[in-house]
C-alpha cells in the first residue's frame, strides 16, 4: 500500500527562515508571514533553528540551491519570490557575504 504523500517527493525545495532569538527580534515573523503569503508551487516555507548568524538577520536559506540571505526586510521578499525563487536568479545585493562572495571582491 501506497503512502498518501505527494507525488513529487525529490522536487520539493525549502525556503527556511531562522525565528530563533536575535532573528526575532530583527523582524524575522514578518519576513516569514511575507514568504507564506506569497506561496511558490514546489516550495516550503518553514521556520528552522538557529542558522548561526545572529545578529546578521533576519536570516533566510534556500535549499537545495544552498543560497543564504542576510537582513532580509518584509518588502524585499518579493524580490526574492519573483526572481530567486519564480526566476531561477538569486537575488545578488541581499546575498550574505559569509557565505557568497560578492562579485569583483
Ligand atoms: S538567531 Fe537567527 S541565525 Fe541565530
Amino acid at each position: 500500500m501506497r503512502a498518501s504523500t505527494p507525488t513529487e517527493p525529490m522536487t520539493q525545495r525549502h525556503v527556511l527562515v531562522c525565528p530563533n532569538r536575535t532573528c526575532l527580534n530583527q523582524g524575522a515573523i514578518a519576513v516569514l508571514t511575507a514568504f507564506q503569503a506569497q506561496p511558490v508551487s514546489g516550495y516550503v516555507v518553514q521556520k528552522t533553528g538557529c542558522m548561526g548568524q545572529c545578529g546578521e538577520g533576519p536570516m533566510v536559506r534556500i535549499l537545495p540551491d544552498d543560497i543564504w540571505y542576510c537582513q532580509v526586510r518584509p518588502d524585499e521578499v518579493t524580490d526574492v519570490v519573483e526572481r530567486h525563487l519564480r526566476g531561477g536568479r538569486p537575488v545578488r545585493a541581499m546575498l550574505s557575504p559569509h557565505f557568497h562572495a560578492a562579485p569583483g571582491h
